[in-house]
């Protein structure tokens, strides 16, 4: 009896040994066998994708940013640095253990993994130093999350139109390669519109640029093939404009300011109102073409253009104001030596009573300065009276044309004058700055009104 008590007492005592050296064995490899069990062809078939006979996969997906480095105008297209998150379900991968399985990037051939892809990236590549900087877990239930690190440049159609008040929209969507709707379905991270928790803060604002906005959303792509799942995040980017306020506005503005400076310069130094008016305009070209080498070569006027062109058109026409100057000066020296001239300026002696005075009583010796003037007026006068006599013989001008003629005549007269030369210089003074602060007015209460109109849209 005893014997037997005994013998029954060690049996269950080797069998509890035996069981709990087992438990204990499975404890410590478990992780090992479970995943090749799991692993082997009979169970696992990672080219099929899981659920294959029923509905389709849901790939979740997220992202966190490291940074968005070049923002690139000319070449269109931006360059981001992420963690690229995907989560899907794979019951295969269901490993009955209280734990989460973290793989690496060890087991990514050998498990079915979603093919996704970005639709509008230029290029990509995942880093590798030191290895593949790519994670997979599978968590209790066959939840597979994975993520990786991808520096992506992907292509943004910029609208430069108003710029450099612009904001761009940039987007990213992400596709399935392979499988239609009816395989996979993307969607984002908790069904998120906004997607700014994924951006850390220090990387929203950018050298040019802040970003204002994240905007998720769903897409589907209609192909030959059949209708494609994918998701689409837009970053929303403002440039900051003050840069250009800095390098090409205010030195504009002062190249305009310093080309009036030429108005002030007596008319008789060419070298120096030349000089002003010729690097002005240089100056402005140079910013132009400075601005548009940094610029695609678009075929529409950016708003930065038409104040550039502004400015370009203001420096112009004090060069052309100059010339303008130099146009009167010069006949009306020709003027001044002129028959016309000359008659009405003797005349004018004729009139005065003085210098009937001063003819009468000088006779024939001239003392006054006044009256010896006038003594070559008439002279000179009587010479060319006859060769103008000679002139009008040939032309005989009708009635209409001496009219004509007449007009010019007061025109001259008016016009061919010290007084008259020095008032374009003085007009010219008053009338640039006047229409340049209002080529101000305007063009900055447009560009007020168009971002406001931007922002009740928005
Ligand atoms: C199992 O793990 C324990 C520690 O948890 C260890 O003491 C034991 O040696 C391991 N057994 C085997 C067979 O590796
Ligand atoms: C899983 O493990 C946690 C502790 O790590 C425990 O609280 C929980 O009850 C376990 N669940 C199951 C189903 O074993
Ligand atoms: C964000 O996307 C939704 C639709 O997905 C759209 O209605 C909304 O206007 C967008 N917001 C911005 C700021 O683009
Ligand atoms: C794709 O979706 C459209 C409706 O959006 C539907 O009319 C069409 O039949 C679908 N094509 C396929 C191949 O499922």
């Amino acid at each position: 009896m005893v014997w037997c008590a005994m013998t029954i007492l060690l049996a269950t005592y080797f069998c509890c040994e035996c069981s709990g050296a087992n438990s204990r064995r499975e404890g410590n490899k478990t992780v090992t066998e479970v995943l090749d069990s799991l692993l082997t062809k009979e169970h696992y078939d990672s080219r099929l994708r899981p659920n294959y006979e029923g509905g389709p996969v849901e790939v979740t997906v997220g992202f966190w940013v490291l940074s968005i480095n070049a923002i690139n105008v000319v070449d269109m297209d931006f360059l981001l640095d992420i963690f690229f998150r995907q989560e899907w379900t794979d019951e295969r991968l269901d490993h009955g253990l209280n734990k989460t399985m973290f793989l690496s990037n060890t087991v990514m051939d050998r498990i079915w993994m979603p093919d996704t892809y970005f639709v509008n990236a230029k290029h990509g590549s995942f880093h590798k130093i030191t290895t593949h900087n790519i994670m997979i877990m599978i968590m209790p239930g066959g939840v597979v999350k994975y993520n990786a690190r991808i520096t992506i440049k992907a292509a943004c159609p910029m609208d430069l139109r108003k710029f450099p008040m612009d904001t761009q929209h940039c987007p990213l969507s992400v596709e399935s390669y392979g499988y239609s709707k009816e395989h996979i379905k993307f969607k984002w991270e908790k069904g998120k519109t906004d997607g700014m928790s994924f951006v850390p803060g220090n990387a929203k604002m950018l050298p040019q640029y802040s970003l204002v906005s994240l905007n998720l959303s769903k897409i589907s792509n209609r192909y030959v093939v059949g209708n494609w799942s994918g998701i689409k995040a837009v970053f929303t980017f403002e440039r900051m404009a003050s840069y250009f306020l800095i390098h090409v506005y205010s030195p504009c503005a002062l190249i305009v300011i310093v080309s009036w400076i030429s108005f002030l310069l007596p008319r008789s130094s060419p070298p120096a109102r030349v000089t002003l008016g010729v690097t002005s305009v240089l100056t402005v070209v140079t910013v132009m073409n400075m601005l548009n080498n940094s610029m695609p070569k678009v075929n529409y006027v950016k708003t930065i253009d038409k104040y550039l062109i502004g400015c370009f058109l203001f420096v112009f026409a004090s060069l052309v104001e100059y010339s303008i100057v130099l146009f009167l000066a010069a006949r009306m020296k020709i003027y001044q030596e002129s028959y016309e001239y000359k008659k009405d300026n003797c005349k004018k002696f004729g009139t005065d009573p003085n210098s009937f005075k001063f003819l009468n009583h000088g006779g024939g010796v001239v003392f006054n300065r006044r009256s010896k003037s006038e003594k070559i007026c008439s002279t000179q006068l009587e010479m060319m009276e006859f060769s103008k006599l000679e002139d009008e013989m040939i032309e005989t001008p009708t009635q209409k044309t001496q009219r004509t003629w007449l007009d010019i005549k007061a025109l001259r007269k008016r016009f061919y004058t010290e007084k008259a030369i020095l008032a374009v210089d003085e007009y010219a003074l008053i009338l640039f700055p006047l229409s340049f602060g209002l080529f101000n007015v305007l063009y900055w209460l447009t560009i007020a009104n168009d971002s406001e109109s931007t922002f009740t849209n928005s």
